[in-house]
């Protein structure tokens, strides 16, 4: 039921509001033995796909801030190749909304056969994925219809954050509260992006998004999304990269959106946006301070630790790939040549 929704998706991108809390309500001793098996670990591999292989590298760059050790994200379907470290003293933990994606339960069958335990996070709990773990918890977001995984996003990324500020005496300090008021807020700016699609950009074919530090993986999932709803070419690009080739790609045609709020990846960022204005291309800043820099800006709040911004930046890119979709006729809860969840390898 799509309720007061046109789309399925623009529903759960609402649902956000609610869904990153219900994602942190966990059985006491559940979350219990799944802290203490990460905190025990000699080596922890986190896995995914697409969406959930975004979560994996976040989760990766903030564990090894908050547990200060080492978390090496690796993608499913790559897993297979990169098994010569896994052994009895490996944690595996699986992400996945579907719990069922070939890649991700293969995966976890060879690092169980390697001598690893398994942890998952899922959205469906009677999933594949929930039952081949040692511990698995679900991130309660309800179903997601639509084939673009967003509230399982934040979802997951909101889980893995309260697990690790259980484990690390609250390094991270996520605040579900708190973030539910600025997704809230964040979501309360639709129009603005919809009129952004619609009234300011041009007809695009080539999108870039830039990002540092934990930035990037946002800039990995805002690419994504575009591709996917809007079928437009869209880049992640970790914007230290640029001068090692993509600069090549930028000219007057291209659209760049600027990850880049006033933490340390800060200044580094904004010279990047001026050797891509430099070609001619046109600016989206995503910050919480404005620069002349940027064509147009969105807004998104100040967050007290700089690993609490993809939870709010994300959203204006999920609103921004759905009004494209719209705008370029693309039925966005199916999208072409996809399925909800990829059973194949
Ligand atoms: O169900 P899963 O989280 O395992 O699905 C993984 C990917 O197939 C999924 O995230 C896919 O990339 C989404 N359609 C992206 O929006």
């Amino acid at each position: 039921n799509k309720g007061e929704f046109a789309h399925y998706t623009i529903k759960e991108i609402f649902e956000q509001r609610t869904s990153v809390k219900a994602a942190t309500y966990q059985e006491e001793h559940k979350i219990k033995v799944f802290c203490d098996t990460i905190a025990a670990a000699g080596n922890i591999i986190v896995t995914g796909s697409g969406t959930s292989y975004h979560t994996s590298l976040i989760t990766s760059m903030a564990g090894c801030r908050a547990l200060k050790k080492r978390f090496e994200p690796v993608m499913a379907s790559e897993f297979k190749y990169n098994m010569d470290s896994i052994d009895k003293d490996t944690v595996v933990l699986a992400i996945s909304q579907s719990g069922e994606t070939a890649d991700v339960l293969s995966a976890t069958k060879l690092a169980r056969a390697a001598g690893a335990k398994i942890l998952s996070i899922v959205n469906v709990s009677t999933s594949s994925l929930a039952r081949a773990a040692d511990v698995s918890l679900a991130i309660n977001s309800g179903p997601e219809i639509g084939v673009a995984a967003t509230k399982s996003f934040t979802g997951q990324v909101s889980l893995a954050y309260s697990v690790l500020d259980r484990i690390s005496g609250g390094r991270i300090g996520f605040d579900r509260d708190a973030v539910s008021d600025k997704i809230t807020k964040m979501l309360a700016g639709s129009a603005a992006i919809e009129r952004l699609v619609n009234v300011t950009m041009p007809k695009v074919n080539d999108i870039y998004l830039l990002g540092r530090s934990i930035h990037f993986p946002i800039a990995l999932e805002g690419a994504l999304k575009m591709k996917e709803l809007a079928y437009v070419h869209a880049e992640g690009i970790a914007a230290g990269e640029l001068k090692h080739g993509p600069l090549a790609l930028m000219d007057k045609n291209a659209v760049v959106f600027v990850l880049n709020p006033d933490d340390k990846t800060y200044g580094d960022t904004l010279s990047s946006a001026h050797e891509v204005k430099t070609r001619g291309a046109k600016i989206i800043g995503i910050s919480n301070v404005s620069n002349d820099i940027y064509d147009a800006m969105i807004e998104i709040p100040k967050m007290e630790n700089e690993l609490l911004y993809p939870l709010v930046e994300v959203i204006p890119l999920q609103l921004f790939s759905y009004y494209l979709a719209l705008r370029n006729n693309v039925d966005p809860d199916f999208p072409r040549n996809l399925a909800k969840s990829v059973t194949v390898k």
